[in-house]
């Protein structure tokens, strides 16, 4: 985003906080649900799932990556103006998240440290933290007295025991930095939105757990995102921001795509459904037919699931050609490194990628990344920036090093845990905000033990 003044704004720095313990979903997992571990690893991509200790929730994770956002930057909590979370994991159905989160970082800071702060809670699935981002870059751009702003995504991604959610749970939690002159991203101005009623994944008031008609959420995604990304290239190709010569499309003029991250096999899926809807008609395409064919037509067959049939063929088909696996080594394949490791964290999963591409060092000065990011519900939101000649400079986060660090649970304690039987926890909490207790009313006691 460009200020009249000049300057831009956009994102300047994260932070990403896992819960220590995992559970591998190859082994005793697979074994007890009766799947191929493989399946799981590759056919899903997820090999081991984030779970949050008996101590933790949605608000601790929070407070831990925002600590870490203001350790990182040095920042003192009157320099933050807003602090706006993103999350489907709410742990009071009127009380903002960020109230508890400020009383936390208060423990540390001091009482009333952050007084002069605001915070709102943003729900919508898995693309709240990114439309808080965007509110959120409005703000900074319009603020003129040097405050910082902060969006927070954490959530616990919890599905039926048995169910085909299951393997693709995790937990955590993003901090970005918002502001003026970001060292890392400069926000452009183009966002294109899509937005459809649909019952592809919902949580129903008092439900523990998310209903999921899965493979329906998987088409309400690509639907969603090819729409949003029509509507961002419209604007961009509109305004200028994207020009295009004889024979490209907008793809061409990005180098990182970043996709909510649900499991990492469906962001090949969503790449290989953009690329194939924006190739079509070009030159290139010409080269995808010579190798795959030509793409089915409902007319050629005397039903619509036969016709459903081959065009899921011809979209396998597509995802193998030649020219397509190229442009997804080059432009997305990076993005889904931590998620592999992690699950899906809802809300902050498209910023784990992010996170993939900065700790593997793959963002360079004037590179273009285009954000995809999806909710189920639904809605998909797409937007770019710009890296920064700065962004080299950042401290590495070391994210690769901490999984290493984490502690594999048995089936039996995750279970457990699952279920809410696990006050205690496993690990005992060490340099790290934990719920204490809840009281009669409801009210939730946390503290920073050490
Ligand atoms: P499923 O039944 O677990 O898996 O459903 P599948 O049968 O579709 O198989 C997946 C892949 O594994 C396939 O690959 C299989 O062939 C392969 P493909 O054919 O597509 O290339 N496979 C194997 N590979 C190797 N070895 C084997 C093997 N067997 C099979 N032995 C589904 C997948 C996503 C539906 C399920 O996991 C689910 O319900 N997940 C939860 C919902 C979800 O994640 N939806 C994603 C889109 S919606 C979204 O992203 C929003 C969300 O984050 C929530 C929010 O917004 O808040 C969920």
């Amino acid at each position: 985003m460009i200020q009249p003044s000049g300057d831009s704004v956009g994102i300047d720095d994260l932070s990403v906080y896992i819960p220590k313990l995992f559970l591998p979903t190859a082994g005793e997992f697979s074994f007890a649900r009766d799947i191929d571990p493989a399946k799981l690893t590759k056919g899903i991509g997820i090999e081991q799932m984030a779970v949050p200790d008996g101590h933790e929730d949605a608000a601790t994770m929070a407070a831990m990556s925002l600590l870490e956002l203001m350790k990182r930057n040095e920042i003192a909590p009157e320099e933050i103006g807003k602090i706006y979370i993103g999350t489907e994991s709410a742990v009071d159905e009127a009380k903002a998240m960020g109230t508890y989160v400020i009383g936390m970082l208060e423990k540390i800071f001091g009482q009333g440290s952050f007084q002069d702060c605001s915070t709102v809670e943003f729900k919508s699935a898995c693309i709240g933290t990114t439309l808080a981002l965007e509110s959120l870059s409005y703000w900074a751009a319009a603020e003129d007295d040097g405050r910082v702003g902060v969006v927070v995504a954490s959530d616990i991604a919890r599905y039926p025991f048995r169910s085909s959610g299951e393997y693709t749970q995790g937990a955590g939690s993003v901090s970005l930095l918002v502001k003026r002159r970001p060292r890392l991203l400069s926000l452009e101005p183009d966002f294109g939105s899509f937005t459809k009623d649909e019952n592809d994944f919902f949580r129903p008031p008092g439900a523990a757990t998310a209903v999921v008609n899965g493979k329906h959420s998987n088409l309400c995604y690509l639907n969603a995102v090819t729409g949003a990304f029509d509507a961002f290239a419209k604007k961009a190709l509109w305004r200028g921001t994207i020009s295009l010569k004889e024979g490209e499309c907008p793809v061409d003029h990005i180098t990182h795509l970043l996709f909510h991250i649900p499991y990492p096999r469906m962001v090949e899926y969503a790449s290989a459904a953009l690329f194939r809807h924006c190739w079509k008609g070009l030159p290139r395409w010409k080269v995808i037919e010579a190798e795959i064919g030509t793409e089915p037509q409902p007319s050629d067959y005397p039903s619509f699931d036969n016709f459903s049939l081959a065009e899921a063929d011809f979209a396998k088909s597509f995802a193998r050609t030649r020219l397509f696996q190229e442009e997804f080594k080059a432009k997305v394949r990076d993005t889904t490194l931590i998620s592999r490791r992690v699950g899906n964290i809802y809300t902050g999963s498209i910023y784990l990628g992010l996170a993939s591409l900065l700790e593997l060092r793959k963002l360079l000065p004037t590179e273009r990344v285009c954000f995809c990011a999806y909710g189920s519900g639904c809605s998909s939101l797409v937007f770019s920036g710009i890296v920064q000649r700065e962004a080299g400079s950042l401290p590495p986060m070391n994210i690769e090093r901490s999984l290493d660090g984490r502690t594999q649970i048995l089936l039996e304690e995750y279970e457990r845990i699952h279920e809410g039987q696990m006050e205690k926890g496993i690990l005992p909490p060490s340099r790290e905000f934990a719920l204490v207790s809840i009281d009669d009313q409801g009210y939730r006691h946390y503290d920073y033990l050490e």
